[in-house]
This record gives C-alpha cells, structure tokens and sequence, in this order.
C-alpha cells in the first residue's frame, strides 16, 4: 500500500514510522514544505519531500496531517490528483463534509483521531466515515490496527476523541511526572523514579486492557483493608484527583468546541 502523508510535523512524523515499522507492505513518503528536520526519516526507507503532489498519482491513502487552517491551501493544491483515492484526515475541527467540498465528492474520505504513541503501536486511533465509504473503511481500520486499536465512533465525538485520545497522552505524561516527583521525595533518585512510574502506568494499562474490566476491579486487588494504598488514594480523592482530571478533560473540550 502507497501511503502519503501531508504534513510531516509532530504526528505526521509519529503516522510514519510507526507505519513503516510494524505494517508490512507500506510504502511511505511523508512531506512538509521545509524538510530539513525530516530527512533521518530516509534511513527507515520513508520518501521525503517538500512537494505535496510528488508521487501522488501512485497513492493508495493519503493521510493530512497538517494544522486545520492549513487545510484549503493542501486540499486546493492535490484535490485535482486525488480522485477516487482514500483520504484519512487527522486534521482536528475539519469535518467530513467540508473535506468532501474541497475534493468535489470525489474520494472516499475518513477521520481519524490518533495519538503520537502511534510511532510505537499502541495508539487508539479512533475512526469515522459516512455510510458510503464503510466498505472502503475497513482497508484503513485495517491499516491502522497494525499501530493500535481502532475504535469506530460518530463523528459528533471526534472532538471528544481528540481530548480523551489526543490530549489524553499528555494527562497520562503528567501523571507520571507527578509520581516521579513523589518517587524521588521518598527516596528514589529522578531516573529510578521515573522507570518505576512508567512501567507502573504502562503495567496497570495493560492489565485493564487484556483483563477487559472496570479498573475499580483490579484496585481491590491492591487495596487491603485499612492498608497503605487505600489511604493514600483516598487522600488524593479528597484533594480532587479524579474531579480534577474531569474538569480538565471538560475544559479541553470546552476550548476545542468554543
Ligand atoms: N500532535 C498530536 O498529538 C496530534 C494528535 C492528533 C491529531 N493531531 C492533529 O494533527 C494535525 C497536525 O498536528 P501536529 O501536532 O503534528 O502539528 P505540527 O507539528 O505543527 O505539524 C504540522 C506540519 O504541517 C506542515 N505543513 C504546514 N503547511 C504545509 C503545507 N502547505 N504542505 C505540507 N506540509 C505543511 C508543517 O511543516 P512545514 O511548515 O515545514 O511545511 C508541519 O510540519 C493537527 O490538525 C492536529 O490537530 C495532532
């Protein structure tokens, strides 16, 4: 599968080596107009260029990973080469419809929602496409399964994806920061700390994911009886842990939606 990503900033970047490492049979070219910070990705076996339309004809999915006000002058630019070809856009706030006006209806066209952990295979990159396209959508959830999971969702929730999926790496990021600083006023040195909290938050994700269950669950299992994490955790929740992070994720969306 030739694949062509728009936009080889943060994400596209991300798209493209998680890509050309753990889905076989891609052939990747990633361009932006100033290439300079990109061209390590050669040494992988990328395609890097500054012109959008370079080998765009032998493209079977071209992925936008631009910023949304940079979405017309991209669209205007390769929407006479990409007729018939799949589109997947990742650009936050642009909407099927208007992607499907720019390209004169002419593409199937899907949103995606990942996040940068897609580089190592473990995204949610969540999906929505119009009912015309579902037979289509199954080549690019397939395609996608190969860096994550892949959960289908309304694109009413694509904001919401963006803040629970997207900005959610950095909550996560920030939780861990937090039990570092915690680790090292306990005793720990920074990076011992740091390798404990990641691997503690990579482990209690791993569990909910392959277990399938309510995380409440498996904090029984480590909470005993008027033990040492059942008071700590009711302390936190006394200081607003979950009700900060509610509000937060809240106010994200708040600003995405305006
Ligand atoms: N970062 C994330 O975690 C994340 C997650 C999910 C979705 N998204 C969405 O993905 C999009 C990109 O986000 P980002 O964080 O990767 O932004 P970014 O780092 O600023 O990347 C955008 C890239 O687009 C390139 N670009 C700008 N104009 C272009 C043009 N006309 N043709 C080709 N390339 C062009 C820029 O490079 P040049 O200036 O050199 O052209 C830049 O490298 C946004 O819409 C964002 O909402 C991001």
């Amino acid at each position: 599968m030739n694949i062509h990503i728009i936009g080889g900033g943060n994400l596209g970047v991300a798209i493209a080596i998680g890509l050309s490492k753990y889905s076989k049979n891609t052939n990747i070219t990633v361009t932006r107009r100033n290439t300079e910070s990109i061209q390590y990705l050669r040494q992988s076996g990328i395609t890097v260029a500054s012109d959008n339309t370079f080998q765009i004809q032998q493209a079977d999915v071209i992925i936008l990973a631009v910023k949304p006000h940079q979405t017309a002058t991209v669209l205007n630019e390769i929407a006479p080469l990409t007729l018939g070809k799949m589109i997947v856009s990742a650009i936050s706030g642009i909407t099927i419809e208007t992607l499907r006006q720019f390209t004169d209806n002419a593409s199937p066209i899907f949103r995606i929602m990942p996040n940068i952990a897609i580089q190592f295979g473990a995204s949610a990159t969540c999906i929505a496409f119009i009912d015309k396209d579902k037979e289509q959508a199954q080549k690019v959830i397939t395609l996608f399964a190969d860096v994550g999971t892949v959960p289908v969702i309304e694109e009413k929730l694509m904001d919401a994806a963006t803040v629970l999926g997207a900005c959610g790496t950095a909550y996560a990021l920030r939780y861990i920061r937090a039990s570092m600083q915690a680790g090292i006023e306990i005793g720990f040195d920074s990076q011992t700390a740091l390798a404990i909290a990641a691997q503690t938050a990579k482990g209690a994700s791993q569990m909910l994911l392959e277990e399938k269950i309510h995380p409440e669950q498996l904090i029984d299992r480590v909470t005993t009886p008027q033990g040492c994490t059942i008071v700590g955790l009711n302390e936190m929740e006394h200081q607003g842990f979950s009700s900060s992070l509610i509000k937060g994720i809240k106010t994200s969306l708040q600003k995405i939606t305006g």
